[in-house]
C-alpha cells in the first residue's frame, strides 16, 4: 500500500490492485463524507478536502485501510478515517460496474438456440423466484426467454410483470392487445398494423421515443388462426454481421440520422437517431435498434447521403430477415414471450383474421426495473 500524488494504491497478495483518488476516498469513508446509515456520500464537492488533505495511509490490524486527514480550517489533531477492505477489493475486481451481477448478452442465431427461443415452464413462476430469477436471465443474456404453460388469462400478464416492476405505460395503455381490429369493431378500421392481419417485417417498438421501452412482453391468450407465426432476430447478431461484412452500410446507419414520429388525434410522438443506435462511439453496448418503418418519416442528412442512407437500409432489412438469423415459433395459448425490445427484431407472419381468433396481451417494461429484480433475486437466492 502506498501514497503518492493523492493516490493510495492498494495491492492484495495475489497481484490485484487498486488505485484510489484520496477526494475519492473522502467521500466514501465513515466519518468524513459516508453516512453510516444510508451508506451514501454526504459531501457536496464544494466541501470536499483539498486534495492534499490526506496525509498518510496504513494498513490496520484488521486489513482496514486507515487514513489521516489535516483539514484546512479544523484545529485540533488530525481526523482518522477507515475503510473495510472487503469494499475495496469489491471495487478492485470490477463488481461495482452496473453490468457486473448481470449475465453478460450471448450473440444468438437460430442454429446457435436450436431453432427454438430459450423456454421454461411458467405454470408456477408466481410463486416460484427461482423461475423468475431463470427467466429474467434469458431475458438479459439471449434477450428472448419464452414461458410455456402459463394462464391464459388477462390477469396473468399483469401480475407477473409487476413482480418484476412497474409496467411501462405508453399511449397505447399499461396493457394492449394485439388482434385484428378490422373484424372486432365493425370496419372501424385499424390505428396500427399491429392491428391487422398483415406480415410485420423484423422492428423495434416506439423509436419515436428518447428512450423506447426495454422490454416488450406477448402472451397468447387465444390463437386459432393458420399463420401469424411469431419471428424474432438477434440485433446483436444483425449489427455484427453488418460490420463484418458491410462495413459502409454499418457506417451509414450507425451515423446518418432519421426521424420518427407517430402521430394521432391525441398525441404526437417524434424523435431523432440513427438506425444502429449505441450508447457511444465503439461501445456495443447499451444497443437502441431503430427499426420500425411505419414511423420512420423523415432523412435527417444532406441529400446527397439519402441514396447510400437507403441501401443500408435494404441492406438492414435483408439480414435482419435472413433465415440463420430468425427464429420462427408459433404462438399456443399460455406461451409467454419477452424480449428486449431495444435488441431484438421482431416480427409475424401474416394471418386471415376472421377465420379464427389470435388474442394476444402485451406490455412493456424499462431495462432498469428488469435489471434490478435480476440483481435482487440473486441475492435473496443465493443467502
Ligand atoms: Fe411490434
Amino acid at each position: 500500500m502506498t501514497l503518492d500524488g493523492g493516490f493510495v494504491t492498494v495491492a492484495w497478495a495475489d497481484g490485484a490492485e487498486l488505485a484510489c483518488y484520496g477526494l475519492w476516498l473522502a467521500e466514501s469513508c465513515a466519518g468524513l463524507g459516508l453516512d453510516p446509515v444510508t451508506r451514501e456520500s454526504t459531501l457536496d464537492p464544494a466541501d470536499l478536502p483539498h486534495p492534499d488533505a490526506l496525509v498518510a495511509a496504513d494498513v490496520g490490524d484488521d486489513g482496514r485501510l486507515v487514513l489521516r486527514w489535516r483539514l484546512v480550517g479544523e484545529a485540533g489533531p488530525d481526523t482518522v478515517t477507515e475503510v473495510h477492505p472487503g469494499w475495496l477489493r469489491h471495487v478492485a475486481d470490477g463488481r461495482h460496474q452496473p453490468g457486473s451481477a448481470l449475465p453478460d448478452p450471448e450473440r444468438w442465431t437460430a442454429a446457435s438456440l436450436g431453432g427454438e427461443p430459450p423456454s421454461l415452464d411458467g405454470a408456477a413462476i408466481l410463486d416460484d423466484d427461482r423461475t423468475l430469477l431463470a427467466w429474467l436471465d434469458h431475458l438479459i443474456r439471449y434477450g428472448l426467454g419464452r414461458l410455456r404453460n402459463t394462464p391464459a388469462t388477462d390477469a396473468f400478464l399483469p401480475e407477473l410483470i409487476r413482480r418484476i416492476g412497474p409496467i411501462r405505460a405508453t399511449n397505447f395503455g399499461e396493457l394492449f392487445t394485439v388482434r385484428a381490429r378490422l373484424a372486432d369493431t365493425g370496419g372501424e378500421g385499424a390505428d396500427s398494423t399491429a392491428y391487422t392481419g398483415l406480415r410485420l417485417g423484423q422492428h423495434t417498438d416506439l423509436p419515436t421515443r428518447e428512450t423506447p421501452p426495454g422490454f416488450q412482453f406477448l402472451h397468447c391468450l387465444e390463437n386459432t388462426v393458420a399463420g401469424g407465426a411469431s419471428r424474432m432476430t438477434d440485433g446483436l447478431t444483425v449489427v455484427d454481421e453488418l460490420r463484418r461484412r458491410y462495413p459502409a452500410d454499418h457506417e451509414a446507419l450507425t451515423t446518418l440520422r432519421w426521424s420518427f414520429l407517430n402521430r394521432a388525434v391525441d398525441e404526437e410522438h417524434r424523435w431523432a437517431g440513427p438506425i444502429i443506435d449505441h450508447a457511444s462511439d465503439g461501445d456495443p453496448l447499451p444497443l437502441t435498434l431503430r427499426a420500425f418503418y411505419p414511423v420512420r418519416a423523415f432523412p435527417l442528412m444532406d441529400p446527397t447521403d439519402q441514396p447510400r442512407a437507403y441501401a443500408a437500409l435494404r441492406r438492414f432489412s435483408e439480414v435482419a430477415h435472413d433465415e440463420r438469423f430468425q427464429l420462427s415459433s408459433p404462438f399456443r395459448p399460455g406461451d409467454l414471450v419477452g424480449f428486449d425490445n431495444r435488441r431484438i427484431l421482431h416480427g409475424r407472419d401474416a394471418y386471415q383474421p376472421g377465420a379464427g381468433s389470435r388474442v394476444l396481451q402485451g406490455c412493456y417494461l424499462d431495462h432498469d426495473d428488469l435489471y434490478s429484480r435480476f440483481r435482487v433475486l440473486t441475492r435473496r437466492v443465493k443467502s
